[in-house]
Parts: structure tokens; sequence; C-alpha cells
């Protein structure tokens, strides 16, 4: 999909379809008073017949319009001026979206209404490529596309009514379309069954993406180099399989030569490509969605693209840890204790819970790049979905300004974290009479216990830990990989690397 910056008059831009902005009472945005005043009054002739009252996400479409080179107006109701906020253009846009498929458009031009509360044009422009790339979204690897699908949006154009603005805007379109090109793997990797997306899958994939991008270099650790490194815990997992165990590193070196003491922000994603819960088998309603258990590692290809594309000038390090998590005469049983990389010993009271056991090693692991920040991604409990819903994932830390900064990055990419205790005083439920800890912490608080099982393994750096079980699928109608939180990591990239956003 093209992204296009316009200015200039309007009422001459030759376009299939013009959209602009109408707010409750009705009264026209800025751009459609161009318009109105252009064609004579056609839009005020229209509101007064009251077929489009402004309110929030209705769509009227009208046809030749005096003296408007444009084909069609696709009048978009934004409610009330006062409240629109973020969340509200969002629902707005994604309404009108939906009505250009269904009217089979595939080249409009959005004529940006003022911004709301809470973004500036910067915002809105980004938020506008990446909804717009997000609604194009198919899944196509192992399904055609229906005969009937409507044609696809192929090319917006965005016109923003101050010319001076053009390079803000203009910056804003790469973002979006680099965050959204990051997503979209994502949600491939995602929505992948487990019998195509296993670990050495998503290993090639890095390796592609190391053979497409020159900034980025690949190392993937097969289980002879992880079993000489020692880790007892990812391996311990991976055994109950047959596909081998992936250790994925991806390095991207970008940050400035000046930058001497230059730390790189690490990224580490749980990559499950299947979690069928091994001995202690999960029930089988819905099991089928396990395969999205690498949302973690997928989202760490997607901050990678993201980063990659938009050539970051920082230092990051994507390690994605891969496995299986299934029943077999080699796998966990109920009691038994591995030794993790840290040397901690872990009692395995509960072989579902296995992400915590791979994760603990590459957190380990990544001590040797002595990281600025740690910021881990997994789809790690369904405690964590009991807790919060589907709308925020949990963020865990010990670090208040590190919250505060993962808090800020995710509400103004649209990708929310809501922050949970992370007190020592949960540390006691892991307690184990037969090794250093146990893997599970009982019914209580479970997103929690598990965050501070991780915690004892990322004692050498600042970390935070996001549980996106809830956030990274969506299930039922439409179900999928909805690409969270790659928005949000997208952001905090672009804050720590000092872009202006
Ligand atoms: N991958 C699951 C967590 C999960 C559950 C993600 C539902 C998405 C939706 C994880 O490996 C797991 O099984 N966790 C257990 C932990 C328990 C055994 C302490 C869980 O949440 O039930
Ligand atoms: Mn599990
Ligand atoms: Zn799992």
């Amino acid at each position: 999909m093209e992204f296009k910056i316009k200015h200039g008059d309007l009422a001459k831009a030759k376009t299939p379809c013009l959209i602009l902005g109408v707010y409750a009472k009705p009264k026209l945005s800025g751009p459609a008073e161009v318009i109105d005043k252009a064609s004579g009054g056609a839009l005020s002739a229209l509101l007064q017949r009251g077929d489009m009252t402004g309110s929030r996400a209705s769509c009227v479409v009208a046809y030749d319009l005096p003296d408007i080179a444009a084909e069609r107006i696709l009048l978009l109701g934004l409610g009330k001026r006062k409240e629109l906020d973020r969340s509200g253009f969002d629902k707005a846009f994604a309404a009108a979206l939906a009505r250009l498929s269904e009217i089979s458009v595939t080249d409009a031009l959005f004529a940006l209404p003022k911004p709301p509360k809470d973004m500036n044009l910067y915002k809105l422009v980004r938020q506008t490529v990446m909804q717009a790339a997000q609604a194009n979204y198919r899944y196509e690897h192992t399904k055609e596309p229906a005969k009937d699908a409507p044609p696809q949006l192929q090319n917006l154009s965005i016109w923003i009514a101050n010319k001076d603005q053009d390079a803000v805007a203009t910056r804003a379109a790469t973002h979006g379309k680099a965050i959204a090109d990051g997503i979209e793997l994502t949600r491939d990797l995602g929505n992948l069954p487990g019998n195509i997306c296993t670990p050495s899958y998503l290993a090639e994939q890095a390796t592609a993406l190391g053979e497409r991008y020159a900034a980025l270099s690949v190392e993937v650790l097969e289980e002879a180099d992880m079993e000489e490194l020692g880790m007892g815990a990812l391996l311990s997992v991976s055994r109950g399989s047959r596909e081998p165990a992936k250790f994925i590193i991806m390095r991207y070196s970008c940050a400035p030569i000046s930058q001497q003491d230059n730390k790189p922000v690490v990224l580490v994603g749980k990559g499950l490509t299947f979690d069928a819960g091994g001995i202690s088998i999960k029930p089988s309603e819905a099991m089928d969605e396990m395969k999205y258990d690498m949302a973690g590692g997928a989202s760490v290809f997607g901050a990678m693209v993201a980063a990659c594309e938009l050539q970051l000038p920082i230092d990051l390090i994507g390690v994605v840890p891969s496995s299986e998590n299934l029943p077999d005469g080699a796998a966990n049983k109920p009691g038994d204790i591995v030794k993790s990389l840290s040397g901690q010993t872990i009692e395995i009271l509960n072989t579902d819970a296995e992400g915590r056991l791979i994760l603990c090693d590459a957190l380990t692991y990544v001590e040797r790049f002595d990281p600025a920040l740690v910021v881990d991604m997994a789809t790690l409990t369904g405690a964590c979905i009991v807790a919060l819903g589907r709308h925020p994932s949990g963020l865990f830390t010990a670090d208040d300004e590190l919250a505060t900064e993962i808090s800020a990055a995710g509400e103004t990419a649209g990708d929310r974290v809501w922050r949970l205790p992370l007190w020592d005083d949960y540390q006691q439920q892991l307690d184990s009479n037969f090794a250093d800890m146990a893997n599970i912490g009982g019914r209580d608080a479970g997103a929690i216990t598990a965050a501070a099982f991780l915690s004892r393994y990322a004692k050498k750096y600042p970390w935070a830990h996001l549980d996106i079980a809830g956030t990274a699928w969506l299930t039922g109608k439409p179900k999928g990989a909805t690409g969270r939180p790659v928005a949000l990591l997208s952001e905090l990239l672009i804050r720590r690397a000092g872009i202006e956003t």
C-alpha cells in the first residue's frame, strides 16, 4: 500500500474518493468547510437534509459535487469535537476504511481534520497510515483469498492544511509504514500453524531478515550450543518435542559512534511455537490457539523490522528462545528438577508453566550484552487475562521510571499496558522444598508470581516484563494475531533514539 502527503487546493484534488470529517451537531471540519465553499454550499445542504449528523463512525457518500474534482466525497462522522481523542478517531477511521472497501474504492484522499486533543499532526498521520495498512492485512499463507473479496485500498493520500508541516507529516507516514510492516510480520508469524511455524522456521525467518537488512546480523544457537552453555531449563522443555529448540539472536547496530557508552536495548520474546502443556496437558478446547504462544518472539521480529526500516540510530538486540512444549516420554515430569543457566535450580511442579523456563535462560544469557534495558514479551499466563482482560498488556517492573516510560509509549502508540505489582511479598509463593524455586506459585496472583519468577533472573540490568497473553491474540470472531505489542515497542525505540514524535 502506498501513502503520500498532499497539500494545496482541495477542491482541485483529483481522487476517486475524498474523505472529510464532520463533527457532531453537525459541524463541518476545516477541510470540509473548504469543499463546502468551493461547491457553493453542497455539503451544508446535505447536512440540512439530516443524513449526516456527525455521530462518530457514521459515513455518508456523496457524488458529483459542483466544482469539486473528487469523484465522490465520503463524509465521516467524528462525534463531538471536544470529546474526540485518539481512540475515538481510530473508531471513526476504521468505519471509513470499511465503507471504502464496501464501495470498492482503491484510491482515496483523506483530508485530515485538526488533531484530536491527545494527538499532534505527527501522531495523527502515523496512526492513519498504520490503521490503513493494518486494515488491509490478510492472512494468505495457507488459504486463498475469497474470490468475491472486495478489492483493497492501494493508495491513500493524506492531505494536510499547512504545507510547512510537510516534513513532519512525511516522517510520520514513513514511521507508520515501517511499524505497520513490523506488525504485519508479527501477525503472520502468530497466525501460522505450529506444524509450519516451528522453532526452525523462526530461525529461518530470522536468517532471512539478516539477509534483507545490512545492519542486522543473525546468529542461531543449536541445542548442542545450549547444552554447552548450560541452558538446562530451556532444554528441559524442548526435550519433550521432536522439533529441535533454536535460540535466535538478532543484532541491529546503528548507534552513532559518538555514543561510546552505547549499551544496547535488548528485547527478549517467548517463542513457544506450540504449547500443549506437556505432561500437565491442557484441555483440548481451544488448544489450537496455543500456536500463538510464540507471539512474544514474533513481536521481537516485528520490532526489529521497524527498527531496520527506520534505520533508528540505536543498538538493539533481539533474542528469541524457541521451542515446543509437548508430552513425550522424554518430556519434563511434574517434580523434575532442572538447573538453569544462572545456576539456580528449579522444581517443575507444572510442565505447562514452560514459558518462564525458556525465558529464564534467555534472561541470563543476555547479561553478556551489558544491556541498557531488557524488555521481555511473553504470552505467559492465563491469569493475566483473568486480571486485566484483553485490553492492556500486563506490565511488570520494579523500576518506576521505566514503568512510566513504557506506559507512556503504550499510550502514544495506542497499545496500552497496565502495571501490576512485583513486590517481594510474592516471592515466597515460589518456595520449593527440593530446589531453589518452584516454577509455579499456586492459585493466587498467577501473572505476578510468573513475573516474580523471571525477576530472579533479571537482576543485572534494568528490566521490564510484558505479559501479552490477552493482547497478542483475538479469540472469537475474527480470531487471530493482533501484532501487539510491536507498536508500543517501536514507540519506545523511537523515543530512545531521541527522535521527536
Ligand atoms: N502459554 C500459556 C499461557 C496462556 C494461556 C497464554 C492462555 C495465552 C492464553 C502458558 O505457558 C501457560 O500454560 N501458563 C499456565 C501457568 C500455570 C500452569 C501456572 C497458565 O496460565 O495456566
Ligand atoms: Mn504453558
Ligand atoms: Zn506457554
